[in-house]
């Protein structure tokens, strides 16, 4: 009997608890099928950046009298480097329309920005568009010793609160790992009114280059040991939530999408192990989690889901200072 990978996220029906996760192989009709061909239960498209979408609001404002009656964000192009990522927000709205037609499994819209502004109204056009659901990847650098961290969470759930206002389909909110109390802040983002959490995102810090003494922008895609921040925070926040949580960053084999269900992942995401190793890495994946299932008498991904989350465990000091001290000592102890 073929082991059940049906999987609930955000309130959608998943064929497979994989999902690929936004990322310029999303971006187009062709490519989203061959991830549903491959076995991805859903895909999150390429972000549209807050920066794009201002900045078109803006000439919009700037534009003579007639041109007022254009549709909203459907003319002039600034940030042109991100249009040419993301076909900019008039194309990204007839990509939704056209990848939702071309596959049959959930496509997640996704927006990018850092406080709230005009821009959440576009997540409005994205459902409008034919999204499944949206996906916000909140990043925040706060610079000013002025901002608390307080202030800074205050602006998440702002951005939240205003992004769930505009529409009635489910809403993701993606962050990243730099919180100091990280479940009094989930269950913020829950209340402001997101159906989930995407975590973790990985920030992409600049370099610096030498040669011309200037600031770099770099990407290095990640690898597996960047997993296990994810698996801790996953795990301690399952026991504590019933909304959505997807796993994200470090997800390259079979065994680490195992390990995120076990600590309590209603999905997991991956990017750079597709950007890596191409679209058929998914149907590795996929078919390395249902072979283990089986061959470990499990029915269904269901029945296997938040087998280790911290509660579950056994061993909840494990997933704080226990695991810390005992990876030191066990590094102390003398070869045998
Ligand atoms: C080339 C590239 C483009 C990306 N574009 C986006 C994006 O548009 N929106 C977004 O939320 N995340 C974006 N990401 C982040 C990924 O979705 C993901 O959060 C991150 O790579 C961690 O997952 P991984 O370990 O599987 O790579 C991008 C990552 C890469 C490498």
């Amino acid at each position: 009997m073929s082991v059940d990978l049906t999987t609930r996220y955000l309130g959608l029906t998943l064929g497979c608890p994989i999902v690929a996760a936004a990322s310029p192989l999303t971006a187009t009709v062709e490519n989203a099928q061959r991830l549903e061909e491959a076995g991805a239960g859903a895909i999150v498209l390429p972000s549209l950046f807050e920066e794009q979408i201002e900045g078109e609001a803006l000439d919009m404002f700037d534009a003579p009298a007639g041109l007022l009656d254009a549709p909203p964000f459907g003319s002039a192009t600034l940030c042109s480097e991100l249009d040419d990522y993301n076909t900019g927000p008039d194309f990204y709205l007839r990509k939704v329309e056209s990848i939702k037609r071309s596959v049959s499994i959930p496509v997640i819209a996704s927006l990018n920005g850092a406080a709230t502004g005009d821009w959440v109204r576009f997540a409005a056009l994205m459902q409008g568009a034919g999204a499944d659901a949206i996906e916000v990847n909140i990043f925040v650098v706060p610079v000013s010793p002025h901002v608390s961290g307080h202030d800074v969470e205050q602006r998440y759930l702002n951005v939240v609160r205003a992004v769930r206002k505009q529409i009635t389909i489910p809403l993701a909110i993606k962050i990243g790992p730099f919180f100091s109390a990280l479940p009094h802040f989930a269950q913020g983002v829950f209340e402001a009114g997101a159906d989930g959490l995407v975590a973790f995102n990985r920030y992409l810090a600049p370099d610096i280059d030498l040669e011309h003494l200037s600031v770099a922008p770099s990407i290095h895609l990640s690898t597996r040991s960047e997993l296990a921040q994810t698996l801790r925070w996953i795990g301690i926040l399952r026991d504590q939530t019933d909304r959505s949580l997807a796993a994200l960053t470090g997800i390259h084999e079979a065994e680490d999408v195992l390990k995120a269900l076990a600590v309590g992942a209603d999905v997991v995401m991956t990017c750079s192990a597709l950007l890596q190793g191409g679209i058929g890495r998914l149907t590795v994946m996929r078919n390395g989690v249902r072979d283990w299932l089986e061959m470990h008498g499990y029915d269904s991904v269901d029945q296997f889901r938040g087998c280790i989350s911290r509660r579950a465990s056994g061993e909840a000091d494990a997933f704080v200072r226990g695991n810390y001290t005992k990876a030191v000592a066990s590094y102390l102890q003398p070869p045998t």
